[in-house]
């Protein structure tokens, strides 16, 4: 049993390893493969691979690091892709042209997420082709690499037929955050209701061992003013990353915004908890005005997980002394390795996906990427049909996924229009003029990355 890591010199890897050192017995997993374009960054992450297999799990795992993609899929049984096209870099990009322009500026969402998913769509093809040529004819593929919106509307466009999931892990940390702020300790038996697209969506219900709990979350967020437990808010400024509680990566720095934004959120829609990337969308002026254009998140992950990720694989190479902090493992990690054993283990447990609604959502199409409660087998998701969805829900629905699809459309026909039509329908951005602004400048940004426009 294989599980190849694409994107092998993630800050996330080392975290996934031990997610999945720790399910070997579920997942019977002999070996792990590390895949990654970038070797100097790769060889530096797989030393703290081979420690947490070897020295930290003693796991018995096999670890195998290439940049040859017939080493990495050869007979592989999953793959874990977690790509980022154009690494930090291009993320600061993102998000500060558009910030340049007074629109959001976001890693998933707006101009940001458009430029995103223009740099990511073929390379995620890509990675379909070669698992396909060469993994198990079972293989599976479970995907993070962001934005996940666009790229599973285009692996549903391009490769309808693969054998793709694409997955999210922020509806998993907002109900870690729940449970911390109400003091709940085993969060496996809290069940929830979602919808909506990926980064676009909300809970309608939150039950603990049955109980319906929505109502005392709501309160505590109108209480506190804000859905973070105490001890994160006193953490938020201190944005040294990955030390400390479980749900805190998610607490730092300019995340507090969105935190705080559920309860403005809710404070007029208060029937729902909102993903906290609704904020964007939501509250995108009031965004714009407390966004620092000089220093966005990308700067603070920079500064942060990345740095304090190779100084400690740095400190471990010169002393041999390693410092666990500098890597973040938990529900991230624990998310997909828990997939991959309902898929391998046919045990049908409950999962939220991103895959094509087929009626699940009566009231959007049929074709939608929409982000839902399925059961996991064997054969992927088996999609929980749900009720309507309200009008104002379905309207912001609509024009988002209208948005990802043209730009998909844009992207693979190599269309100007399409693309510049895709930024101006984006509810992030006030004008057609605006649109078309930050477009031509991500255009010259992206030289390297996207497609032609023509
Ligand atoms: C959440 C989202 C991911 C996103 C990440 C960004 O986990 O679900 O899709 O990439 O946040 O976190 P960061 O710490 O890099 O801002
Ligand atoms: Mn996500």
């Amino acid at each position: 049993m294989i599980i190849t890591i694409v994107g092998g010199g993630s800050t996330f890897t080392a975290g996934i390893v031990k997610s999945i050192a720790l399910r070997k017995a579920e997942l019977e997993v002999d070996e792990i493969r590390l895949f990654d374009i970038d070797k100097e960054r790769q060889d530096k992450v797989a030393v703290l691979v081979k420690w947490v297999l070897e020295e930290d799990l003693k796991s018995g795992i096999r670890l195998t690091v290439t940049y040859d993609p017939e080493a990495a899929y050869r007979d592989a049984d999953f793959v874990f892709a977690q790509m980022r096209v154009g690494k930090y870099a291009m993320r600061e990009k993102d998000e500060k042209i558009s910030l340049a322009h007074g629109c959001v500026g976001q890693e998933t969402c707006g101009c940001g997420g458009l430029a995103y998913g223009m740099r990511t769509i073929f390379p995620m093809i890509q990675v379909i082709d070669d698992a396909k040529k060469y993994a198990k004819p079972t293989h599976w593929i479970l995907n993070y690499s962001n934005p996940a919106a666009i790229v599973s509307e285009a692996c549903r466009k391009l490769r309808p037929d693969a054998r793709i999931i694409n997955i999210c892990d922020m509806p998993i940390a907002i109900i870690d955050v729940v449970a911390a702020a109400l003091e709940i300790k085993d969060k496996k038996e809290i069940v929830y209701d979602y919808y909506g697209l990926n980064h676009f969506g909300w809970f309608t219900s939150i039950e603990y061992r049955g109980e319906d709990i929505m109502g005392k979350l709501r309160d505590y967020i109108m209480e506190h003013q804000i859905l973070l437990p105490d001890a994160y808010v006193k953490s938020v400024g201190k944005i040294a990353q990955n030390s400390g509680t479980e749900g805190n990566r998610h607490a730092k720095g300019s995340w507090y915004y969105v935190w705080k934004g559920v309860y403005e959120i809710m404070q007029n829609f208060p029937d729902t908890l909102p993903n906290t990337y609704l904020n964007y969308y939501l509250q995108q002026k009031e965004f714009v005005e407390h966004s620092d254009p000089d220093h966005t998140r990308a700067n603070e992950v920079m500064e942060t997980r990345e740095k304090n990720l190779f100084e400690g694989i740095d400190h471990y190479l010169a002393t041999g002394e390693i410092d666990e902090s500098v890597f973040y493992a938990g529900s991230h990690g624990d998310w997909i390795a828990d997939l991959a054993i309902a898929l391998k283990n046919d045990t049908k447990a409950r999962f939220l996906v991103i895959t094509e609604n087929r009626g699940a959502i009566p009231n959007m199409p049929y074709d939608a990427m929409v982000e839902v409660p399925a059961y996991i087998g064997k054969n992927g998701p088996e999609v929980i049909a749900q009720n309507p969805i309200p009008l104002f829900q379905q309207g912001l629905m609509m024009q988002q996924l209208t948005c990802e699809k043209l730009l998909v459309e844009g992207c693979v026909e190599g269309s100007y229009r399409k693309v510049l039509e895709a930024f101006t329908l984006n509810k992030t951005v006030p004008s057609m003029k605006v649109a078309k602004e930050v477009l031509d400048d991500m255009i010259e940004a992206n030289k390297e990355y996207w497609p032609e426009l023509k």
